[in-house]
């Protein structure tokens, strides 16, 4: 029997195949500060954690006889790799599971903010609806027009696999000039472009804000901006300013430079739709997502290789 830290409450279903074989530490509330994460992962063999915990190279020494690191998660910026492969503790996410929720929901932004959705829905909570207006409240079209898409993996080219559904032509930014697929163009090109322009890239040194002053100065004045990646891949400053220049006509963000703060100039915008983390948000994927990152766990514990490592 092994002992594992779970920092978050999963599906009993899910738990109870943990901790049929093991013993388990949960942290029932919905977060675990720091000092208290050290502390009770000191005796551990696994973690298992959410993006918000931050796992770096101090918890890892906190926990010296930790095997296995598993993210519920796809994105794993939260977990400092390196460290982690020096002490020759494995990590894992949980890719795939979770790639339909959030194609679905990234489409649910791109309708969101071409049709004003959130802005009518505030409209009339506030009393302010008055009649129909032939030209009241018009949005944009997506019919016929280009989705632009940053990050070619499982879930950028989930989201672009809907497009055709919309009408809609996707390209993607690609990264090699070797690429010949006529659907792969430049990251300038595709910014120049598109009509929406949506981030599926994981948040790394290269990608933090990929998308600057520059870049959303490059983008159409009539184009949206879509982000469900993470939030440091755009320079949230610059996109207030780019908004307020009329540079592009709006933005749909599920993700934050300072989650939970949202920058303020932001939160005043009419044309800019705005969630909660919610990508993977559906009870179907996060199930599939707990049960992922329990099997890696699993694995590891056993001397198995692990379903999902990150590379
Ligand atoms: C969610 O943001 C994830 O990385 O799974």
């Amino acid at each position: 029997m092994s002992r594992i830290l779970l920092t978050r409450r999963i599906p009993s279903s899910v738990f109870s195949q943990l901790e049929s074989q093991h013993t388990v530490d949960l942290n029932d509330r919905d977060s675990l500060p720091r000092e208290e994460l050290k502390r009770r992962v000191a005796d551990k063999d696994a973690l298992i954690c959410v993006l918000t915990d931050k796992i770096d190279a101090e918890v890892m020494a906190s926990g010296p006889a930790l095997k296995v690191i598993a993210t519920i998660a796809v994105g794993y910026d939260n977990i400092d790799v390196a460290a982690a492969r020096e002490r020759g503790i494995i990590v894992t996410n949980t890719p795939d599971v979770l790639t339909q929720a959030v194609a679905e929901f990234t489409w649910a932004l791109i309708l969101g903010i071409a049709r004003r959705v959130g802005e009518g829905d505030r409209l009339i909570r506030a009393g302010a609806w008055k009649r129909w207006g032939l030209d009241f409240m018009l949005g944009t079209e997506l019919h016929g027009k280009q989705l632009g898409i940053i990050g070619a993996g499982r879930i950028g080219r989930a989201v672009a696999a809907k497009a055709p559904a919309f009408g809609m032509k996707a390209v993607f930014a690609r990264r090699s000039p070797d690429v010949k697929d006529p659907a792969y163009i430049s990251l300038d090109q595709l910014l120049i472009s598109s009509d929406v322009v949506s981030i599926h890239t994981p948040q790394t040194p290269q990608t933090y804000h990929l998308i600057d002053k520059k870049a959303l100065a490059r983008m159409k004045r009539s184009a949206l901006l879509v982000n469900t990646a993470r939030g440091p891949i755009v320079d949230e400053e610059a996109l207030a300013w780019a908004l307020d220049e009329r540079l592009i006509a709006g933005a749909a963000l599920d993700v934050y430079e300072k989650e939970p703060e949202v920058h303020p100039d932001l939160l005043r915008r009419e044309n800019v739709l705005l969630a909660p983390h919610l990508g993977s948000a559906t009870r179907e994927t996060r199930t599939a997502m707990a049960e992922l990152a329990v099997r890696n766990v699993l694995a590891v514990l056993a001397g198995d290789e692990p379903l999902a490592p990150v590379t």
